[in-house]
């Protein structure tokens, strides 16, 4: 099995008051040791929580620029995240692909040059729900996973990281079988078109409203290696129950 490994996206969330009570209830939470634990807060708090969390918990960026940093306005570079303590960035989340419009190269680049600076990438992929409806989940997600793979020159540093964009936000959960087999699949492509052991080796994380009441179900499944938490990992004792139902 795995090292399970949740991770906490707070997304465009908090302000300096109820980001420090947040960490203050992280640091008081009691979390299993055998799991990697993650929070992502928005760059300009990022900072902030370093200074104040738990070395427990690693902190993960929810973005990066494609490559280095210079003339580009706006923007975030890895080596600037690096630089305040983030070992991951989440890239390709499906709000940042549906909502601002990054396409499947621009993340892949993106993934390559996180890597190339050693940070961690939470590599996100999912389908709409008219794909789903469409039988079209398992070519969506393939086609995104195939970006990333076409990317990196290696998967070491790489959580996959499924997200539904149905199940994103709306409280309409997968269920953990429908999530099982999506992750099986994910798997079996990684076998198929990168190498058995990057598929047995890579962790493979669920989101899409993960909560405090479903995420044990969804744990017990053999594929599910850990989650990525929006709207619960806003709740320190929430977040730590879901972190907890490693199995
Ligand atoms: P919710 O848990 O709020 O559905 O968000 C999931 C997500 O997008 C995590 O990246």
């Amino acid at each position: 099995n795995n090292k399970f490994f949740v991770g906490g996206n707070w997304k465009c969330n908090g302000t300096k008051d109820s980001i420090t009570k947040l960490v203050s209830d992280l640091n008081n939470a009691k979390l299993e040791a055998d799991v990697d634990v993650v929070v992502s807060p928005p760059f300009v708090y990022i900072d902030q929580v370093k200074n104040l969390l738990t070395d427990r918990i690693e902190i993960s960026a929810q973005n990066s620029w494609v490559g280095k940093g210079g003339a580009f306005t706006g923007e975030i570079s890895v080596e600037q995240l690096k630089d305040i303590g983030c070992k991951w960035v989440i890239l390709g989340h499906s709000e940042r692909r549906h909502v601002i419009g990054e396409d499947d190269q621009f993340i892949g680049k993106k993934a390559a040059y996180a890597l190339s600076e050693s940070v961690g990438v939470i590599a996100c992929i999912g389908e709409k729900l008219e794909e789903r409806e469409a039988g079209k989940t398992f070519d969506v997600c393939f086609k995104q996973l195939k970006a990333f793979a076409d990317a990196v020159p290696s998967w070491e540093n790489i959580v996959v990281a499924y997200e539904p964009v149905w199940a994103i936000g709306t409280g309409k959960v997968a269920t953990p079988l429908q999530a099982q087999e999506v992750h099986a699949a994910v798997r079996d492509w990684l076998k198929t078109n990168v190498s058995a052991d990057v598929a047995s080796a890579t962790r493979i994380i669920y989101g899409g409203s993960v909560n405090g009441g479903n995420c044990a179900e969804l744990a017990k499944q053999e594929d599910i290696d850990g989650f990525l938490v929006g709207g619960a990992s806003l709740k320190g004792p929430e977040f730590a129950t879901i972190v907890n139902s490693v199995t």
